[in-house]
């Protein structure tokens, strides 16, 4: 029978693992074999050796090694089944990887570049167009300006992503003011970003009924994304909040006003802080009109724009 001291104890290390790991970390061998397996079916033998020394009948020798043997078989079976699992999962993750290949074929950095570009400008020309009226940063601290250009950087991330994305105007936007200054700073490639912008107000640029200003506060629910209409948010940040000042900014003006149909299509959740609110932030109202204008779904929109910390969820859902 063999022994095999050094082997012993290297068995046992990778018995522990054996024992503690029957994933991809139980494999001491590079394709996923347990090279000590084998080991432990002599273990059982010598385990027998050693005992069969201690009785002297052939009764007890026979038994001894039908007993052996049908643990040998069990460890059998047990490594036949491990062995044909792990080829499935190597099989399956080879069909998954050629599917997704197939499917996506892998465009250049430059090439991808490309393909936002001309999605961007054809938006420029045919819309769905988005503005982010700027002129109301005097109501805000130097923090929530920093927040604004934050959310104006993720807002335009999330465009760039877009199959179907907005061209983006930014009004209101005056040289050297705080937000001016805080998006250059803070948003890397700002001077680059394909959008828009000028001191301007949104009114001076497009005709009063294309403009439709989006605000928590309206009675209006939003129902579509219509591509002719220039869409506005407020580029607001207010920690303490300003209640209904891009509503009543927007009715002295005569413009026509919407809000996300929330209400619609979400019920309120119940939460320990019984914390509600509509009032959303500018990046995350502007996901909710993406994915709307891509899926055509306020269910998809809403579910993209509202986080569980509004306290909704959408109706018919439990969180
Ligand atoms: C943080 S909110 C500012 C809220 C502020 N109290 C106000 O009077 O608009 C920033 C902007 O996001 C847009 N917004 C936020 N939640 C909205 C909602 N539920 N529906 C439509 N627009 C929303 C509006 O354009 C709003 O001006």
């Amino acid at each position: 029978m063999m022994t095999c001291p050094t082997n012993e104890m290297e068995q046992s290390t990778c018995g522990e693992q054996h024992d503690q790991q029957q994933g991809p970390g139980a494999a001491c061998h590079e394709d996923g074999e347990n090279l000590w397996d084998p080991f432990g079916l002599l273990q059982i033998d010598t385990g027998c050796a050693s005992s069969r020394s201690q009785f002297a009948g052939n009764e007890n020798e026979n038994w001894c090694s039908r007993n052996a043997l049908r643990k040998q078989r069990h460890w059998e079976k047990i490594i036949a089944a491990k062995k044909n699992k792990r080829k499935c999962e190597r099989e399956r993750r080879k069909a998954k990887h050629a599917e997704e290949k197939g499917a996506a074929p892998q465009l250049s950095k430059r090439d991808l570049k490309m393909v936002v570009k001309q999605r961007l400008l054809e938006a420029k020309e045919t819309g769905p167009w988005l503005c982010i009226d700027l002129s109301m940063t005097g109501h805000m601290t130097k923090k929530e300006i920093g927040r604004l250009a934050a959310q104006i950087r993720r807002l335009y991330g999330s465009n760039k992503k877009a199959q179907n994305p907005f061209w983006i105007y930014l009004t209101g936007f005056v040289k050297n003011s705080p937000i001016y200054d805080a998006c250059l700073r803070m948003n890397d490639g700002f001077a680059s970003y394909l959008m828009d912008v000028t001191p301007e107000s949104y009114l001076d640029l497009f005709p009063l009924k294309t403009i439709v200003y989006l605000t928590p506060d309206s009675e209006n629910a939003l129902e579509e994304v219509d591509p002719q209409k220039v869409h506005i948010l407020g580029g607001l940040v207010d920690e303490s909040i300003q209640k209904r000042l891009t509503f009543q900014i927007a009715r002295e003006k005569q413009v026509q006003t919407a809000r996300l149909p929330i209400q619609e299509y979400m019920v309120k959740n119940v939460n320990a802080k019984n914390y509600h609110s509509t009032t959303l932030a500018i990046n995350q109202v502007f996901d909710a009109l993406l994915t709307f204008y891509e899926t055509k779904s306020w269910e998809e929109a809403l579910k993209a724009a509202v986080s569980p910390g509004k306290g909704y969820v959408l109706r018919g859902t439990t969180s």
